[in-house]
C-alpha cells in the first residue's frame, strides 16, 4: 500500500459505504487526488482493490494518512456520528497545523458541531460541520451538501464540494450555510421535513388503499401519475417503486410483508426538540416523528385493539375524485411541512447568530438530497420575491395553492376521521393552517385560565397594559406587572 507523502489534495476518513462512495465521487472529478483511511485497514484495502481507477492514496495509520495530504490539509470525516467522530477529530487535530481543515460529513447534532468548532478552532485549525444528503447513491453520484464553518475555510473547501455535489439547473447543490453548526442545523431540519414528507405520503397511500380500495400496484400507478405534476419528487418516485415491489417468497406485495414499525436514527427527534426550545410550532414534523414512535409500540397497539369490537365502516367515496382530493391534501400538507421547517431555520439562525439565505437553502435541496423536488423551485421564487416572508404560506403562489386545495384537504381529513384511518400528518397540517387562519384563537381562554389559577396576567385587545382579575376576590380587574412565574 502506498505511503506517498503530501500528494493528496483531499482525504476521507471512514470507509463505510458513505465514506467510500464520497471518496470515489471525489476521485472521479478531475484535479482531485484522494487520500483514504479507515481504522480497520481491511475496508481500505478492499476499496482500493475494487477501485484501482480511483488512484487512491491509501494509508493504514493516521500518521501516514496525515502525511499523505498536501498542505493546507483537508480531511473529511465520514464515520458514525457520536463518540467515534470526537475520537477521529482529536487524532487529526493533534497532527494538523493552523490553516488545515477538518470536515465532519456525518449526521452530527449541531450542538456537538458548535462545541467541536470552538475546540478545534482554538488551535487555528478550521472545523467544518457539513450536512450531506442523498444516501449512498447521492454520496457516489452527487449529494446535496450543507457546510457550516468559517467563510475562510469555505474558500478552500467550497470548490472541492462543488465538484462533487449534485447539479440543479446548472448550479451545484452546495452553499456556505453559515458559521459553526449552521450546516448541521439545516441538515437536521432537512431531515425533519423528510420525516414529514414520508409520513404524508404514507398517509396518502393508506387512504388510497383503505378508502378507495386500491391494491398496492394500482396505488403505485397513482403515485407515478402524481410524479409528473407539482408533487414531482424523489420520495414520490421511490414510493411508487416500493409499492410495485412483490415479495419473491410469498408473492405478496412487499409492503404487506414488512413489519409496520418504523425506525428512526434521531435527526427527526432533534428537529422537534430544537423547535420546542426555539418555540417554533412544527406540529406536522412532530406528528411524523411521533407516528414512527407509535408504530413501534406493538404492546399498546395490541392492547387497544383488544378493547375494540368494531372499527368504523369506511365512508364510501367516488374513487377517482377522492384520489384527486388526496393529491391536493398531500400538496397542501407538504407546503405546511416546509413552512414549518423554514420557520425553524429562521428561528435557529436568529438564536445562534447565523445569516442563512433561505432561498439558497431551497436551491441546494432541488437535487441530490432525499427531499429533492420540483416544488423547491417555488420556494426559491418565494424567497426571491420576498426574503422576509412571515411564513411561506403568505407567499402568493403558496397561498393560492393551499386555497385551491383547501376543500379537498378538509374532505380528506374528515373522511379519514369518519373511516377510522389515522392521518396525524394531514390533520396536524390542516389544524396548523386553520390556527393561522383563525381571526380569534381560544388562546384567550387559556390566558384566562392561567390568570385564574396562577395570576399569570393577560393583555387586553382594547388597550395597552398588563392585567390581572382578582378571581378569588371581587373579580375586578387590576393593572399588574407582567407575571414572571
Ligand atoms: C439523507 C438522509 C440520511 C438518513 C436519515 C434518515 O439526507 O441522506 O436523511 O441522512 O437516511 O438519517 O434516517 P432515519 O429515518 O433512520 O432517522
Amino acid at each position: 500500500m502506498s505511503e506517498a507523502s503530501g500528494t493528496a489534495n483531499i482525504g476521507v476518513v471512514g470507509m463505510a459505504v458513505m465514506g467510500s462512495n464520497l471518496a470515489r465521487n471525489l476521485a472521479s472529478r478531475s484535479g482531485n487526488t484522494v487520500a483514504v483511511y479507515n481504522r480497520s485497514p481491511e475496508r481500505t484495502r478492499k476499496l482500493v482493490a475494487e477501485h484501482p481507477e480511483a488512484g487512491f492514496v491509501a494509508s493504514e495509520s493516521i500518521d501516514d494518512f496525515v502525511a499523505s495530504l498536501q498542505k493546507p490539509r483537508t480531511a473529511i470525516i465520514m464515520v458514525q456520528a457520536g463518540a467515534g467522530t470526537d475520537a477521529v477529530i482529536s487524532e487529526l487535530a493533534s497532527r494538523f497545523e493552523p490553516g488545515d481543515i477538518i470536515v465532519d460529513g456525518g449526521n452530527a447534532n449541531f450542538h456537538d458541531t458548535i462545541r467541536r468548532e470552538k475546540d478545534v478552532s482554538a488551535s487555528g485549525i478550521h472545523f467544518v460541520g457539513t450536512g450531506i444528503s442523498g444516501g449512498e447513491e447521492g454520496a457516489l453520484n452527487g449529494p446535496s451538501i450543507m457546510p457550516g464553518g468559517t467563510a475562510e475555510a469555505y474558500k478552500t473547501l467550497g470548490p472541492i464540494l462543488a465538484s462533487i455535489a449534485a447539479v440543479a439547473e446548472g448550479e451545484p447543490c452546495v452553499t456556505h450555510i453559515g458559521t459553526d453548526g449552521a450546516g448541521h442545523f439545516v441538515k437536521m431540519v432537512h431531515n425533519g421535513i423528510e420525516y414529514a414528507d414520508m409520513q404524508l405520503i404514507a398517509e396518502a397511500y393508506d387512504l388510497l388503499r383503505t378508502v378507495t380500495g386500491r391494491a398496492p400496484a394500482e396505488i403505485a400507478s397513482v403515485f407515478e401519475t402524481w410524479n409528473s405534476g407539482d408533487l414531482e419528487s424523489y420520495l414520490i418516485e421511490i414510493t411508487a417503486e416500493v409499492l410495485r415491489q412483490v415479495d419473491a417468497e410469498t408473492g405478496k406485495p412487499f409492503v404487506d410483508i414488512v413489519l409496520d414499525q418504523a425506525g428512526a436514527k434521531g435527526t427527526g427527534s432533534w428537529t422537534v426538540q430544537n423547535a420546542l426550545e426555539l418555540g417554533v410550532p412544527v406540529g406536522g414534523i412532530a406528528e411524523a416523528v411521533f407516528a414512527r414512535s407509535l408504530s413501534s409500540k406493538p404492546e399498546q397497539r395490541a392492547a387497544v385493539q383488544a378493547t375494540i369490537t368494531a372499527r368504523p365502516s369506511v365512508v364510501s367515496v367516488d374513487v377517482d375524485s377522492f384520489a384527486d382530493d388526496i393529491r391536493a391534501a398531500l400538496y397542501a400538507s407538504k407546503v405546511v411541512a416546509y413552512a414549518q421547517g423554514f420557520d425553524e431555520i429562521i428561528a435557529g439562525a436568529a438564536q445562534f447568530g447565523w445569516e442563512i439565505d433561505k432561498g439558497a437553502v431551497a436551491k441546494i435541496w432541488r437535487a441530490g438530497c432525499i427531499i429533492r423536488a420540483q416544488f423547491l423551485n417555488r420556494i426559491v421564487e418565494a424567497y426571491e420575491n420576498n426574503p422576509s416572508l412571515a411564513t411561506l404560506l403568505e407567499d402568493p403562489y403558496f397561498a393560492a395553492a393551499v386555497a385551491s386545495g383547501e376543500e379537498a384537504w378538509r374532505r380528506v381529513v374528515s373522511t379519514a376521521a369518519l373511516s377510522g384511518v389515522p392521518v396525524p400528518g394531514f390533520g396536524a397540517a390542516l389544524s396548523y393552517y386553520d390556527s393561522l387562519a383563525s381571526v380569534r384563537l381560544p388562546a384567550a381562554l387559556v390566558q384566562g385560565q392561567r390568570d385564574f389559577f396562577g395570576a399569570h396576567t393577560y393583555k387586553r385587545v382594547d388597550r395597552e397594559g398588563t392585567f390581572h382579575t382578582l378571581w378569588s376576590g371581587d373579580r375586578t380587574e387590576i393593572e399588574s406587572a407582567p407575571s414572571t412565574h
